[in-house]
């Protein structure tokens, strides 16, 4: 038995790896699955530093640039102040003259004038009252800053026709706060525009990019298989020629995937041939007398081919779910599609001993599709269910149709995927542990594939919380209305 193995193993395995490895190459998650994912990424990454880079540097300018305007502002309207209240001394200075003075002392008021909120003060230089400030009397004529009682004055000294001398005088403290208010009063419109002006800038800002922010949403948004041109209509000038390139890059990389998936095509297709002829030749080796050790051989040799032959035609649905499809589009009522899908698979389930049941609640809901997409959906959905689920198991098929959309569910008694697993079995050649020789890990990628050129969404769930788990593949397909043309999106 030992022997028996090793003798068949190497040429069968030897095949079907050399035809995984091609394929992989062409499936493989790596390149396709990441490509628009890829452009999209790098279009929203620069999108973001530019328009922080742009936000941060305006703001920073305008930040500056207003603080140095609001300060020359500030320190010119200080100045200024300061310089009227001088003017002013000057001007109550010029009003006072002897006259004045002999009525102030004939009517008994005193020497010493303070207005009423004691801006000014005016007093004539050597007399001495009660509420008079300690006026040196040899001040000079003119300015003069004093520190009086702990206080800073500013005095304004004049001589008036008589020979006296007159002091006109504010506190400097008050002259201080007058300017400063001044002062604050003009820069204060800067201080309350420049978080104006930086909300405006970050709003034109993000204005201006909202056509590349569109523009990286359209391609996040696109399926695996979506590698259509972008759309320059509306796209700034100066970003159209990145993304005539991109469109190049697009083109160039359908051209080759197209090449690929023909020679992956076309190579499946041929190698069919031969060993379905090599199954003949077993057939016919397997009906002649063999001594056991012989029979085990062949038995070893036709299972390493019929997997082999399945891989093949894994690999030719999958080229063909990639590519746009040659059968028409039709509306076709899901629930019929899914008998003929049923009926496919029953013999399997019978070998393996898994019950099947079908609630259809679809009310002749219809899809639009090709019958072969959605018969190779169901297929390896059903085939995954009944392979994976234990004998004496059940594989529950349910169809629903909720508002625009059917409901497909199909529910396995089986151990179900780890949480883990979970996204990762939509890869193709991707096969959790352990899983049964037979299969290519195909399986799903097509699902997927079929899926998203359907615009619907499949989702995998545990049917228990309990093992074993179970697996519900639950697909939400929009349904096509009566009397509405189908319609897929393209495939490159
Ligand atoms: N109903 C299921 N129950 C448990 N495991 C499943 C089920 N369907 C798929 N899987 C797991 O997901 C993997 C990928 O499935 P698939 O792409 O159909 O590849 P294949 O069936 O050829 O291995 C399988 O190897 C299997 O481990
Ligand atoms: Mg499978």
């Amino acid at each position: 038995m030992r022997c028996a193995t090793r003798w068949c193993l190497p040429l069968t395995s030897g095949w079907r790896y050399c035809i995984a490895r091609c394929a992989r190459r062409l499936f493989g998650g790596a390149g396709l699955s990441r490509e628009p994912r890829l452009i999209a990424e790098s279009a929203r990454v620069m999108t973001n530093s530019l328009q922080s880079r742009l936000i941060s540097w305006q703001a920073a300018c305008i930040l500056l640039v207003g603080a140095i305007a609001g300060f020359i502002s500030f320190f010119s309207a200080f100045q200024e102040a300061y310089e009227f209240q001088d003017d002013q001394l000057i001007q109550v200075a010029a009003l006072i003259n002897s006259q004045i003075l002999s009525v102030a002392e004939h009517s008994g008021l005193p020497v010493v004038v303070k207005d009423n909120d004691s801006r000014f003060t005016v007093q004539v230089l050597g007399q001495r009252s009660e509420h008079a400030l300690p006026l040196p009397s040899n001040m000079a004529n003119g300015f003069q800053t004093l520190l009086l009682k702990r206080r800073s004055w500013r005095f304004y000294v004049r001589s008036l026709a008589d020979g006296r001398r007159v002091a006109v005088g504010q506190s400097t403290e008050g002259r201080d706060e007058l300017a400063r208010d001044s002062g604050v009063r003009t820069a204060m419109p800067f201080l309350i525009l420049l978080p104006l002006l930086v909300t405006l800038i970050v709003v034109s800002v993000r204005r201006t990019f909202a056509p590349v922010e569109r523009l990286s949403s359209d391609i996040d948004a696109r399926g695996q298989n979506d590698l259509r041109e972008l759309d320059l209509d509306g796209a700034p000038q100066e970003i159209r020629p990145f993304l005539h390139s991109i469109n190049g890059l697009l083109a160039r990389l359908t051209r080759a995937l197209a090449e690929q998936r023909r020679f992956i095509a076309d190579a499946a297709h041929e190698l069919r041939s031969p060993i379905t002829a090599l199954l003949l030749q077993t057939a016919n080796v397997e009906r002649a007398v063999l001594d056991p050790e012989a029979r085990l051989r062949v038995a070893s040799l036709k299972a390493g081919l019929q997997r082999t032959r399945a891989l093949l035609e894994q690999l030719l649905a999958m080229a063909r779910s990639q590519s746009n499809p040659q059968d028409p589009v039709e509306n076709l009522p899901l629930a019929s599609v899914m008998c003929q899908a049923l009926r496919e698979c029953e013999p399997l389930a019978q070998a393996r001993n898994v019950a099947l049941a079908l609630h259809d609640q679809s009310g002749q809901a219809q899809l639009s599709a090709t019958r072969a997409d959605v018969l190779a959906m169901l297929r390896n959905l059903l085939d995954n269910a009944i392979r994976y689920t234990p004998p004496h198991g059940m594989v529950e098929i349910a169809l629903r149709a909720v508002a625009g959309e059917i409901e497909v569910s199909i529910a396995d008694s089986g151990p179900g995927i780890a949480a883990a697993d979970k996204a990762r079995v939509f890869d193709p050649f991707f096969r959790v542990g352990g899983s049964d020789d037979f299969g290519s890990g195909l399986g799903l990628a097509i699902v997927r594939t079929i899926v998203e050129r359907l615009h619907g969404q499949v989702f995998l769930e545990d049917v228990s919380a309990t093992p074993p788990h179970g697996l519900r593949v639950r697909l939400i397909l929009p349904r096509s209305r009566d009397g509405s043309r189908p319609k897929l999106s393209p495939v490159n």
